[in-house]
């Protein structure tokens, strides 16, 4: 199957891979799909169920069920636009473990895999894109940024204490490496980008340029 050009960003919370990923899609005229917000739709769905994030089967059932409409900018679950309630500290504390969730997993793997066939290719962003989900990617990058940096960018986009939005992040870091499906790492043929003291021009000319070298020429 072609699946055309795939370009996955990986990395942890706060790397810089929404902003980058969409800048990127931008450049090159391709779609962008955000496997986060998958997984934070169905933690959205869980919690307004009254589920706990940990009940493996019930938690199951869900992502086996839900409808989701995903925009570029917006998710909308069973129907419901769900596009600021995934962005909660609520759905934020307790999206990992759903993550963590095998069956729910190979679910949004299933339905990520056929977005992309779908749309013919795209930047796709995640935690485990270039590592499980399209292993043969035309390019994976794998964002990182320091940790302050990383903290100080949430509390720009939602507020919040910086010293305590570090510490939340750096436990969903801990629990989504650790975690004994498809963890977040850095593949070997990936290529490390720090985003820390670059603008977003910047990152986006670096990766052009990895994207033009691993393509022929001629190729889009
Ligand atoms: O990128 P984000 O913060 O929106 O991701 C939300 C959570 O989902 C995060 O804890 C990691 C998890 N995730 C994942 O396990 N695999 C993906 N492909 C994307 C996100």
């Amino acid at each position: 199957m072609n699946l055309g050009v795939v370009v996955a960003i990986d990395g942890p919370a706060g790397a810089g891979k929404s902003t980058i990923a969409k800048a990127l899609a931008d450049d090159l005229g391709l779609e962008y799909l955000d496997t986060g917000a998958m997984y934070r739709g169905v933690t959205f769905e869980v919690l307004k169920r009254g589920l706990e994030a940990t009940d493996v089967d019930a938690v199951g059932r869900v992502a086996r069920e839900i409808h989701f409409t995903q925009t570029r900018n917006t998710l909308s679950v069973n129907g419901v636009d769900a596009t600021a309630a995934i962005r909660t500290p609520a759905v934020d504390a307790a999206v990992s473990h759903v993550a963590a969730n095998s069956a729910v997993r190979d679910e949004l793997r299933k339905r990520q895999r056929q977005w992309i066939s779908e749309h013919g290719g795209g930047v796709v962003e995640g935690r485990d894109i270039g590592s499980v989900v399209f292993p043969d990617a035309t390019l994976k990058v794998y964002l990182v940024a320091t940790p302050m940096v990383r903290a100080q960018r949430r509390v720009a986009q939602h507020g919040g204490d910086v010293v305590e939005i570090a510490r939340a992040i750096a436990e969903r870091d801990e629990r989504d490496s650790t975690r004994s499906d498809s963890p977040l790492r850095q593949m070997p043929d990936a290529v490390v980008v720090d985003t820390s003291d670059r603008s977003v021009a910047e990152v986006i000319a670096e990766i052009r340029a990895l994207l033009a070298a691993r393509q022929p020429q001629g190729s889009t």
